[in-house]
C-alpha cells in the first residue's frame, strides 16, 4: 500500500517533496526527475527554485509525463512550453536534458515508441511526480488504461477536456488526443509522489490508495508499486 503523508496545505507539500528531490540531486547530480504538469506539481517547483538556487542543476534530466497531440509547442498552453516555463527555466535546468513526448501529427505513429527507448536509455526515472485527474487519471491515462500501457496516444475524456478548459479560450481550443506516458512506463519509475489537493480530488484519492485494482480507476495502479508516496492535504484525505 501507499505511504499516505497528510500535510497542512500545497506549500508544506511543495517543501517536503522539494526536499526529497534535493536529496536525490545531492546524490546523483544526473538524477533523471519524472515532471508532472497541472496545477498541483507547481508549489513542488516553486519550492525547488528556492532550494536549488546556488547548486548545479546542469546534469540533471527530466521526462514530462504527456502532451496533448496536434498542439503547436510553441503554444503556451503546450505541455512543452508549460515544462520549460515553470520548471527548466525558474530552475535553470538544461533544456537539452529535459524531454516532452512529441505530440507532432507527422511523427506520432513513432512517438509513443521513441519516447520509452529515450527513457529507457536514461536509465529509468529516479522519482516520478504525479498529479490525479478528478475522473483518477494519471499522467493522461484516462479510465480503461491498462496497467501494462506505455507512451501511446488515447483520447481524451469529456470531463477532462472540460477541466482543462480553463487554459484555453474555449472548450473547442481543447485538443481531443494526447500521448502520455503508460501506466506500465510509471510503474517503471523507482519511486511514485503523487499529489492531490482540495476535496476535489478527495474520491480519486480514495480510490487511487484503497480503491480495488482497476483500469477504470488509473490512480489504483500505484497500489502495485512497492515506493510510492502520497502528499495530500486534509481536504483531499477526506475520504481515505
Ligand atoms: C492534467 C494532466 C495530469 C494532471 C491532471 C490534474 O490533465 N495531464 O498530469 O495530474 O490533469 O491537473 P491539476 O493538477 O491541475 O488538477
Amino acid at each position: 500500500m501507499a505511504e499516505v503523508v497528510i500535510v497542512e496545505n500545497a506549500e508544506a507539500a511543495g517543501a517536503l517533496v522539494a526536499a526529497e528531490i534535493v536529496e536525490l540531486i545531492d546524490g546523483r547530480p544526473d538524477a533523471v526527475l519524472g515532471l508532472a504538469t497541472g496545477s498541483t506539481p507547481l508549489p513542488v517547483y516553486k519550492a525547488l527554485r528556492e532550494k536549488l538556487a546556488g547548486r548545479d542543476v546542469s546534469q540533471v534530466r527530466g521526462f514530462a509525463l504527456d502532451e496533448y497531440v496536434g498542439l503547436d509547442p510553441a503554444h503556451p498552453e503546450s505541455y512543452r512550453s508549460v515544462i520549460t516555463r515553470e520548471v527548466v527555466e525558474p530552475l535553470g535546468l538544461d533544456p537539452r536534458r529535459i524531454h516532452v513526448p512529441n505530440g507532432a501529427q507527422e511523427t506520432i505513429q513513432h512517438a509513443g515508441d521513441d519516447y520509452e527507448t529515450a527513457i529507457e536509455a536514461a536509465g529509468g526515472v529516479d522519482l516520478q511526480i504525479l498529479g490525479i485527474g478528478t475522473d483518477g487519471h494519471i499522467g493522461f491515462n484516462e479510465p480503461g488504461s491498462s496497467f501494462a500501457s506505455r507512451t501511446r496516444v488515447k483520447t481524451l475524456t469529456v470531463q477532462t477536456r472540460e477541466d482543462n478548459a480553463r487554459f484555453f479560450d474555449s472548450i473547442d481550443d481543447v485538443p481531443k488526443h494526447c500521448i502520455t506516458q503508460g501506466l506500465g512506463t510509471i510503474l517503471r519509475a523507482r519511486h511514485l509522489v503523487l499529489l492531490a489537493f482540495g476535496e476535489g480530488k478527495a474520491q480519486a484519492v480514495a480510490d487511487a490508495v484503497e480503491g480495488p485494482l482497476s483500469a477504470i480507476l488509473p490512480g489504483s495502479a500505484i497500489q502495485l508499486h512497492p515506493h510510492a508516496t502520497v502528499v495530500v492535504d486534509e481536504a483531499a484525505a477526506s475520504r481515505l
